[in-house]
């Protein structure tokens, strides 16, 4: 379908469903740019506060700065794949020109890039991998899971008993996570317990998980834990605490994503580290190649973020370094980079253990 097709659709979609739509068409659509196009941005799930706390808003925020006459689609699918299909079609129903699109199911989203290609929408595959995505960008997440893994056998002293809980199946990331880790975790001297691969990232079911392996090993034996994710080490740190074993004796735990509550486990010495991924320059990478192909450009070889443009598995792609974060380094990277206010991280609860960490 062409542009022109496509937004007298738009408009037809819009006036049957009354306001919001509308509404977003504003005053600004008469001026000059890029002839208000319309981009939708579609990402997974709302547990990992990722998603609605940094990548929503920089992306939308880099567009606005971009193209002033450029309309934002935002849909969230609450880890709901059928769902997130429905958004797809809503949004190009709605005229989107462009599709950024973070799959709930990496292999299923193949048929969601083929129906907007249909319509000549390109597709850029935001954070997970489509194999037929025009564009792909994503942290090396390969890295991700080495730099946990080394980071666990590290406080470990290469030695003792493990619990692993990878991500979701459906996600593509989890398996080069889980890749990441196994190729240092295998040749190490610690040893794998039980491995689980936790079907939606759900805290709850790495708490339940986990809580069944206490029953069965006993907390005793479990010396350390790898979890794909802060949000299943918070479930890991609650099973743990929740057999009996005390706050300050938990085993050597690590996680990804930078939550506050993860960092102030670690302020706490009750998890050893995260993985900090900086979300500006993926999400701002996002919004400027949306805004290129939005104008029927190319996406440019090097976005201004400083990221070249290479291959991943076929698809032309951008890969940023994610980066390990300890107690010690929490000044130097999320605070340096204004992802957190240190007061977003010092609560009261944790002004102690916060002054001791040099955090105040
Ligand atoms: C991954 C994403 C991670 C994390 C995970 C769930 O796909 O790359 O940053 O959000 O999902 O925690």
């Amino acid at each position: 379908m062409s542009t022109l097709v496509r937004r007298i659709a738009a408009l037809s979609a819009a006036l049957f469903l009354g306001a919001t739509a509308l509404s977003a068409c504003g005053a600004n659509d008469s001026k000059s740019g890029s002839d208000g196009a319309t981009i939708a941005l579609l990402l997974p799930e709302t547990k990992t506060t990722r998603y609605e706390a940094h990548d929503r808003p920089l992306f939308e925020a880099k567009v606005k700065d971009l193209c002033s006459d450029c309309k934002v689609l935002y849909f969230n699918a609450d880890q709901d794949e059928k769902k997130q299909a429905q958004q797809l079609t809503s949004a190009l129903d709605q005229g989107a020109d462009v599709v950024v699109l973070d799959p709930v199911n990496g292999k299923t989203a193949a048929g969601m890039v083929d129906e907007a290609k249909g319509q000549d929408v390109p597709v850029v595959a935001y954070d997970r991998f489509i194999e037929n995505a025009d564009y792909y960008m994503s942290f090396d997440n390969e890295t991700v899971g080495k730099m946990q893994a080394q980071s666990l056998v590290d406080a470990m002293g290469d030695k003792g008993n493990i619990l692993m809980l990878n991500g979701a199946p459906s996600d593509p990331n989890a398996a080069q996570f889980k890749k990441g880790a196994h190729s240092v975790l295998d040749g190490s001297g610690v040893k794998i317990l039980a491995e689980y691969d936790n079907p939606d990232w759900s805290p709850d079911n790495a708490q339940q998980w986990t809580t069944d392996q206490l029953n069965k090993y006993d907390a005793g034996k479990v010396q350390g834990v790898y979890a794909a994710n802060d949000g299943q080490a918070g479930g890991v740190v609650a099973a743990l605490t929740g057999a009996g074993v005390a706050a300050d004796k938990l085993p050597p735990i690590v996680g990804q994503d930078a939550e506050i509550a993860a960092l102030q486990r670690i302020v706490a010495g009750e998890q050893t580290m995260t993985i900090y991924k900086p979300i500006k320059i993926e999400a701002e990478t996002a919004a400027e190649v949306a805004v290129a192909l939005a104008k029927g450009d190319d996406a440019p070889a090097k976005t201004t973020t400083g990221i070249d443009q290479s291959d991943f598995e076929g698809v032309a792609s951008y890969i940023f370094t994610p980066i390990a974060v300890t107690a010690d380094k929490i000044k130097d990277t999320v605070i340096a980079d204004g992802f957190y206010e240190v007061s977003d991280i010092c609560t009261a609860d944790y002004a102690k253990a916060c002054a001791e960490a040099g955090l105040s």
